[in-house]
């Protein structure tokens, strides 16, 4: 039995965990957020190393072997990981989570009596439900999040891969599993353990396979939820508070940012949950590409001319701008701007990059003010006022099929008006479409001009410009 000090510490930490939740709902907050999560981390493997519970060498030699052996890995993973390679990180870590959660369950069936849930043929029957509750939810987790690994590294098609009757199929397959943990429950068999959990792995896969380009943020979070109900089942398996606590906490978190996200992308939760997110055609990110289309090529002494006689410029970053690294060179080019009266405001699509929060974090780090840094909602009246929208490194985000074109992986998703502006520059390399592998119209508009080239080298060649001018 865990003696109440030791509770008291785990509620400490606990504590922690609730306002480093708080501070990184913030940009302002979000640096003190960190402190507290550091701190609460730190207090839990403190006070469940001093726990007097098993034997001293494996409290000590093992866990702390364990701990250094995947710090090591883990700091290196970090230090090496490119800042856009953020989200497949996180589905990858996701994974482990969830075969944590299945190994502790089957050694939790295997040993019961190391946890003091009963012995072999006599579990508590709530311990049998919680490590059915667990391993299930992990095995999903685990394979769904191999999938979105895939799907975001590429190493699999971005687009939805359906058959028909595959949300009976998934339906057929969640029914046999409730099954089985009845079985499970009821007489503590290992055959039905096992064959739900095989099951569990194969619904994960199937999941998440149909979810196609733009909506793989919603799943990325709803994954991050799962894995948090994984440890939540795995905690009360093992009589662990702040297992529960800190799943309770990712879990429920995780489930609200999936729902803000389905909210900013117009997607039903429910579709999230049942793996069918996507509401667009199969074949609906078939580009429709037409190379008779032309377009305005501009060069950055253009761009540099037309902003600077400007009276109001938006920026809107996305992805590009993060591969370009190009958030000091906006920097400098916005304080340009405003040096010559031009007012200037950056305008943050929800989904825009490939993590949420993607494009603040990078503005915040080139010191960018939050004052002048807007959200979808609170800008998209003011492109029409604007004399120029500077799109960096951005597309899907923008695209007005999202709007009109039904067949679209990204129909629904609202978009930044930008096309509304007097004056649309979009800064990219080439032609190429975004992540959804849906071109964009606005490209080819009367309005448009594309300034071809990497978004730091061509954002630096305009504040050269303008410092010459
Ligand atoms: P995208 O639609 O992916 O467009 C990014 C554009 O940046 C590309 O068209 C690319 O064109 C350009 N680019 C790449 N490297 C560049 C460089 N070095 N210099 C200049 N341009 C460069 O990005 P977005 O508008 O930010 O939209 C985000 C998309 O990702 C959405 O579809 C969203 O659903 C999805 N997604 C988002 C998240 C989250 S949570 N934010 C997670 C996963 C997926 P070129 O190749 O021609 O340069």
């Amino acid at each position: 039995m865990i003696s109440s000090w030791f509770l008291f510490f785990y509620l400490v930490s606990g504590v922690c965990f609730i306002l480093a939740l708080k501070g990184l709902s913030s940009p302002l907050t979000a640096a003190k957020g960190n402190v507290f999560g550091i701190a609460g981390m730190a207090i839990a493997i403190v006070t469940t190393l001093l726990i007097p519970e098993g034997s001293v060498f494996l409290r000590y030699a093992f866990v702390l072997l364990a701990i250094m052996g995947g710090g090591l890995i883990g700091a290196k993973i970090a230090r090496d990981i490119p800042m856009t390679a953020l989200p497949q990180l996180v589905a990858g870590f996701h994974s482990l989570v969830g075969m944590a959660a299945v190994l502790v369950a089957i050694t939790s069936l295997i040993e019961p009596q190391i946890f003091g849930i009963g012995v072999v043929g006599g579990i508590n029957t709530s311990s049998l439900f919680e490590m059915a509750f667990g391993a299930v939810i992990g095995a999903i987790t685990f394979s769904g999040s191999l999938i979105a690994f895939g799907k975001l590294q590429g190493l699999i098609t971005g687009k939805p891969l359906r058959f028909t009757l595959q949300h009976k199929l998934n339906a057929t397959l969640a029914a046999l599993i409730l099954a089985l943990i009845c079985f499970f429950v009821i007489f503590e068999s290992y055959t039905a353990f096992f064959i739900f959990v095989i099951l569990a792995f194969a619904l994960g896969f199937l999941l998440i396979l149909p979810i196609g380009g733009a909506d793989m943020p919603v799943v990325i979070s709803m994954l991050n939820s799962y894995s948090g109900f994984a440890a939540v089942g795995i905690g009360f398996t093992l009589g662990n508070t702040l297992l529960i606590i800190t799943g309770a906490l990712v879990g429920v978190s995780g489930a609200i940012l999936s729902y803000i996200m389905c909210k900013a992308m117009n997607r039903s939760i429910f579709n999230v949950i049942l793996g069918g997110v996507n509401i667009g055609g199969a074949d609906a990110s078939k580009d429709k590409k037409d190379d008779d289309k032309a377009v305005k090529i501009g060069s950055p002494e253009d761009a540099a001319f037309i902003m600077e006689n400007a009276e109001k410029v938006i920026i809107v970053p996305g992805y590009g701008m993060a591969v370009a690294g190009a958030q000091h060179a906006l920097f400098d080019m916005a304080n340009a701007l405003k040096a010559k009266g031009v007012e200037v405001k950056y305008a943050i699509h929800p989904v825009a990059g490939r993590m949420p929060g993607h494009m603040n974090v990078l503005l915040a780090e080139a010191n960018i003010p939050y004052e002048d840094v807007f959200e979808l909602d609170a800008i998209n009246g003011e492109f029409a006022t604007a004399d120029v929208a500077y799109v960096i490194g951005a597309n899907d985000v923008t695209n007005p099929l999202a709007k009109t074109d039904e067949k679209s992986p990204i129909f629904g998703m609202p978009i930044l008006e930008v096309g509304k502006a007097k004056t649309v520059f979009f800064v990219k390399r080439s032609m190429a479409t975004g992540y959804s592998g849906v071109e964009n119209p606005l490209f080819f508009a009367d309005n448009t001009i594309m300034l071809f080239g990497d978004a730091k080298k061509v954002t630096e060649e305009i504040v050269k410009d303008m410092e010459n001018s």
